[in-house]
Formats: C-alpha cells, structure tokens, sequence
C-alpha cells in the first residue's frame, strides 16, 4: 500500500485498502491519467492512455498535436493549447494572452502530509498517509505546478491540490485554477449532488450525465445552502450496497465549481475546485498560489461504503477538535424560544427550568449586543447590551452556570450592520463596489476580510467578550452572501483575489480561536447549513445543518448532509411545535429521535411547553448519553429512505467491534392495511446473537442482515422507534 514509481513504465501507482490509482507519463512529459478502480495487485500498465492509436502523441504526430490533447485523459488539464474540454488552470501570460503547457520535471514521494499554506487541510501522521508531488513546468511562462497526492490507505481516500509557483521574472495572472480533475471512459454514469434552499438543504439529485457540461456551483462567497461542493458519478443501478462510485468533495468554504463533461468519445471529465467566475489572483515573480484540497474516493461497494470512507476520513483526518470523540453537552438554544425578545431573567429561567430536566448548556443566541432587537441593526459592535443583559454577561454566566449549565454565546463576526457604530466609524470596512451602493441582505453587508485590521478587528471584539467569563461555546453565524465583489483596500488589478481573500480572512480567524481558546466548542453556522463544508470541520466538529427542525424535514436534510459528514458533526435539536418553518405537529417523542442522529439539543421555551412534553427531556438526555459514544465512533448505514421512496425512513448505526448497533425507525406517514416492515441489518457479526434491548427478543447477525428484522405494523404519522441490538 502506499505510493510506488515504476522507472521504466514511467507509472505513479496509489494503494489504499481497496482501490488503486495510477499515473502516467506521455514520452514528452504529459501527465496522464490511467486508472482508478478496484485495487490492482500488478504494477499497472499505461494501454489505457491510449497512446498507440491514432492520433498519437505529439512527438509521433506533430500535426495533430490538438487531436491529442483534446482526447489524452490527463491528470491537470491547461487551457489555451488545444484540450477543449474544461481546464484547470488558466493562466494569463505578460503578453495578455492566455495558454499553458504543463511537462513533467520531477517527482517527490514523502511519509506524512504537509500543511496547506492558510487552509484547512487533511492530517494525518507518517504512518497514515503518503505524499506524491509530481513537479510540472510551463517552460514559456516560468511556471511550476506541484501536483499533490495524499494516500490515506486505510479509508481508501486520496486527496488532492495544487500548488502554482512563478519561477520566472513576469507578472503571471492566474485566471483559473481547480484542484482536481479526474478523466475516465463513460460507463452510463450518473451524476449525484447535494442541492437545496434554506431550511431545505442538502437533497440528493441525481440523474443521467449527459454530453456536455453539467455542474454544481457558488458564487455566493460560501459553499451554500443551494449548491454542495460535492459530485459523485456512479454506475447505473447504484444503491446503498452495490455499484461503483467516484466521488469528490471540497475542502473549502467559498465559490466552488464541481462538474462532469461528456465530451465527444465518451470520455468523462470531472473537476473540481475554487470557481473561476469573480476570481483572478497575481502570481508575481516568486510567488506561488495553493489550492485548497479536494477529496477523492472509490467505492465499489454502493454508496454506503463511500459513505463511511467520508466519515472515517473526517472523524481522524479532518476534524481536529478535542470535543470530536467527547461528551458534548445537551444545549438549549434560546433562538426559537424567544427570538429577539429576551433579557437575563429570561434566560436564567430558561437554564434553570433546563438544569431540572438535566439539559448542560444554555447558548445565548442574536440579540444581546448592541442595539439589537430585530435583525437589522448593530452587527460589528459586539458589547453587551445591558438593557437586556442587565447586570453585564459575567453576572448572567454565572448566574447560568449556578442552575448547573454551561454558558454559550451566538456570534457573527463577519458581519457589518449599516446601522452600526462600526459602520458609521469604518464604512469603506464593508465590501462594495466605489460608486454602487452596496445590496443589503437581512438588512446587513460583508465585512472586507481581506484586510488584516478587518480581521484583527473583528476577532478581537470575539476574544474580548470570551475573556470577559467561562463561556464554553460559540456558534458562529454568517448569514448574509456576498456580492458587489469590491474592496476599497485592494489595488484595482487585485479585486479577482477578493471572495478567496475573504475565505482566508474566516479561516484565519477561526484559526486564531481554536488556538487561543483550545477548550472551547465551536459550532460554525450559516443561516442554517449554508455552509456545512469539510473546511469548516476542520475549525469545529459540529455545524448547524439546517434552519428548519421539523422531524419530518431533517429526515431528508439529515439523510443528505450524513451521505458525507459523520453523524455526529450534524447540529440537531428538537423544536417547538407547530414546526416554525413548516407548521406541522409532529410527537415530541420522534424529534427526539430524529436529533439523536446528530448533536443533541433543544431548540425551544422549556417554561412553556407542555408538562408531557418538559418530562420527556430527561429520558432524551439519557439517551443522548448512552448512545453517544456509538453515534460519535460507528458505522453509519441507510436501510431505507423516506425521501427516495419509502413511506419510512431508516438508518442504522453499529459499533465498530460488531457488538451492538442502534436503528432509527421513522414510520412518516401511515398507510391502512399493511404487513410489518423488514429492514435488513448492517454491519454485525454473522454467528453472533443479539438481545433486542428491552425484550427478550434474540436473533443472530446472519439473521438479522439476511432475512432482516420486522418492524410491527403500526397506526399513527410520524412516530418512531428505536432498536438497539446487543450482543448476547
Ligand atoms: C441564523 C441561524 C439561526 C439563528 C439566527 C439568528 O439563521 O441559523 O439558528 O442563530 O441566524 O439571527
């Protein structure tokens, strides 16, 4: 396993577990790509570049030098120079004109990983992962590319990125430059992709790749709540546990572009990388231009196994925080229980009435500083509003942590209210384009984070408040896109470099916050999940995955956002019913399942909800606790989906050793006259037997997986249930 260099084949071949990708190299120097597949036990061969037919390579065949290059599966396309299909990098020349030409020079192969120049990144020890570096040059325009490969054998995952160096003594403009491409000969693939709105993000999409170029993309600043940076192709008839899958996803937090383009000898195209709409970057003599990564993997196992490659991968090598396998605590968000409309009385009875029902965390969210009492005022002047919080936030966090509970604050950081005394001092701190006034959204702007006293600014008003007493935890909330791509601190001919500046500008701040505060947890947020993205997961291991709470909602926003991200990186909480965004009633009992698939809280008024319902909590909370370590560490499976095509939803996760696994029955709506349901079982041992927990019902693994369990007919909407298996 691991990285190889077969000399005389001119072959890079990459092993993880079960899957094999190979590199080659044209006798000029062109970087191809061979294979990507099922593990090869043998070196590989390069008959799959195609290099003996007809129109050859350039060096056989100067005269049909672009018949080649528009056909040669390569490993990092350019423009300019005769491939037509998309390209990755787009490089404009002192001349003015744009073309490139990348040849092999060198290769490095390494134990370990390197970080990423002020980006999130992957991880991992010598042990884990290898890098391959094959060192490319465009001998014309002074430029290096590093192409670089991570091998994370043991969750069958390679990650990517490229890195842009101008070697030479002219101004290079960088008009386009993705992080990954991968070619493969067609065979009927669909393409699948997460897109959605607020408050219904995340839906899988998936049809038929068709010729031409279809895409998923931003240009909002974020990776969205309409658009993932996610793409998969996957054989016909792909399901949870069969098919072949090619997936791809971004570790970044800004404009992406994820496309497939079928070109015209049935060659797929898929790239992936930082969109090149609002973006041109100078590379002056002796600089150089890091992608962000892009995360590739196989699975010739169905999606479910392409599923846990992503959470494995994520949980070891992406999310660092302390609090990623720990107790986290059950929170009450005060959000939906009050809005704008509180003041510390209210919030000490909130945790108080919490404490009794064994709730952990009271997170205080908009509206305690400032001016703010609706949502229109005050973002950027982050002191405390003491009409509200009267006796000034140490009094209300102490008085908080006395009922029993941690303290945790709601933040937007990169946010600039026109009604602000910050934007009143500073207004040329919000992005905009000179002479245009600026488009609100929420009645807010952006603030320009690709200024260092921008950031230093807006980072410090975070750290001051976080000193002031013991605040456990931040959610921190962008609510706003960006638009009127304007700074008015950057030089006119830097303006492209703005939406990745300000991207750097949010991580370099939550760098700083992990740094200073190592203990705390931080919760990132987008208006709900608008940007729930492995970049983020690498500052905090949990996201605010949507808006909306209702149960029946988060089946399908849960179901889509966990076909990548751990169960446990998902924020989830149980709301007030009716539901605030749909109005529907659902029992209490089932958004308490529902919110165990995820990080487990409350989202409503405790002082007003029923009795019935307040005497639930401590059950729930008891739950969460036990079941915790299994939903943090497990395998997730998906043994049936609401949203595709079932009446239920269904998933199941099982403990790693096989020794139990718990299954979450969603019965949506129900339907009269109707046998008991069979869902089939993941992921235990065959000969062993399990206790249904609570019964005295036993059944073996081989059982359980095969001939499945039956889950009793029953009368009522919305209800659930759920099964934990243990080992006998
Ligand atoms: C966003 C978040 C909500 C809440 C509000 C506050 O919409 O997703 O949870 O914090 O902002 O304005």
């Amino acid at each position: 396993m691991g990285i190889s260099y077969f000399e005389e084949k001119k072959i890079f071949k990459l092993d993880t577990e079960r899957t094999t990708y190979l590199i080659g190299l044209s006798p000029e120097g062109y970087v191809g790509h061979i294979y990507y597949g099922r593990r090869l036990l043998g070196e590989g061969s390069n008959y799959l570049l195609r290099m003996q037919e007809p129109p050859y390579t350039p060096s056989v065949n100067l005269r049909e030098k672009s018949s080649f290059l528009d056909a040669f599966p390569t490993e990092y396309p350019t423009g300019g120079i005769g491939d037509y299909r998309e390209s990755c990098l787009d490089v404009r020349g002192e001349s003015g004109s744009i073309g490139s030409e990348l040849l092999f020079d060198s290769y490095r192969i390494l134990k370990g990983k390197e970080k990423l120049a002020g980006l999130p990144a992957s991880f991992g020890r010598q042990e884990d992962v290898e890098t391959l570096e094959i060192i490319c040059e465009d001998s014309i325009l002074q430029l290096r590319a590093i192409l670089s490969y991570s091998v994370f054998a043991c969750c069958d995952m390679i990650t990517r990125s490229v890195r842009i160096e101008n070697i030479g003594s002219r101004h290079l403009k960088l008009e386009k430059v993705y992080s990954a491409c991968l070619d493969m000969d067609n065979r009927d693939f669909e393409m699948l992709t997460l897109t959605g709105s607020w408050a219904r993000e995340r839906c899988i999409q998936r049809g038929r790749v068709r010729y031409g170029k279809q895409m998923v993309s931003s240009v909002r600043g974020e990776s969205s709540h309409q658009e993932h940076p996610f793409i998969a192709l996957v054989t016909p008839e792909t399901t949870q546990e069969s098919g072949e899958i090619y997936a791809m996803n971004f570790v970044y937090s800004g404009n992406f572009i994820a496309q497939a383009e079928l070109s015209q000898y049935g060659n797929v195209r898929m790239v992936m990388g930082i969109h090149e709409d609002y973006f041109c970057w100078n590379l002056r003599p002796g600089e150089m231009f890091q992608t962000p990564e892009a995360v590739l993997t196989y699975s010739a196992q169905g999606l479910g196994r392409m599923t846990r490659n992503f959470h494995d991968f994520y949980r070891e090598h992406i999310i660092r925080s302390p609090h990623k396998y720990g107790k986290r605590p059950v929170l009450i968000n005060n959000w939906e229980a009050t809005y704008f409309d509180f003041d510390s009385e209210k919030l000490v009875d909130i945790a108080k009435e919490a404490g009794k029902a064994g709730i952990e965390m009271l997170v205080m969210d908009d509206g305690w500083f400032g001016k703010r009492n609706c949502d229109d005022s005050s973002l950027g002047d982050w002191t405390v509003n003491e009409e509200k919080i009267t006796a000034g936030l140490p009094d209300l966090v102490q008085r908080v942590n006395d009922a029993g509970l941690k303290f945790g604050i709601w933040f937007e950081p990169e946010m600039i209210s026109p009604d602000s005394d910050l934007y009143r001092a500073h207004p040329d701190w919000a992005i905009q384009i000179k002479g245009r006034r600026p488009t609100q959204i929420r009645a807010q702007y952006v603030l320009d984070l690709s200024r260092p006293e921008v950031v230093d600014y807006a980072y410090k008003c975070i750290a001051d408040i976080l000193h002031c007493a013991p605040i456990a935890y931040v959610k921190w909330d962008m609510n706003r896109q960006l638009c009127d791509i304007g700074s008015s601190c950057l030089k006119e001919d830097a303006q492209g470099e703005l939406m990745h500046r300000y991207v750097l500008g949010v991580y370099e701040m939550q760098e700083r916050l992990v740094n200073e505060f190592p203990d705390l947890l931080l919760e990132n947020c987008s208006g709900g999940g608008a940007r729930f993205d492995p970049g983020m997961l690498y500052y905090s291991p949990q996201i605010w995955c949507s808006d909306d709470v209702d149960a029946v909602e988060r089946l399908r926003i849960q179901e889509g956002t966990a076909l990548i991200y751990p169960l446990a990186s998902m924020g989830a909480h149980i709301g007030d019913c009716p539901n605030h965004v749909v109005g529907r009633n659902t029992p209490f009992a089932t958004r308490g399942h529902v919110a165990l698939a995820g990080t487990f809280g409350y989202e409503l008024d405790i002082t007003q909800i029923s009795k019935e319902e307040r005497e639930q909590i401590p059950e729930q909370v008891g739950l969460y606790h036990k079941y915790r370590p299994l939903i943090q560490g497990g395998d997730y499976y998906r043994l049936a989906s609401w949203s595709m095509e079932k009446p239920y939803d269904c998933w199941e996760v099982a403990a790693k050793d096989k020794s139990h696994a718990l299954v979450t029955f969603v019965q949506v709506l129900a339907q009269p006259n109707v046998h008991s349901r069979v869902i089939y079982l993941r992921g235990l041992e065959e000969k062993w037997k399990y206790r249904l927990e609570g019964t005295e019902e036993i059944y073996s693994g081989e059982e359980l997986m095969k001939c499945g369990y039956l889950v009793p007919s029953c009368k009522g909407d919305f209800i659930s249930f759920l099964y934990h298996f243990v080992r006998n």
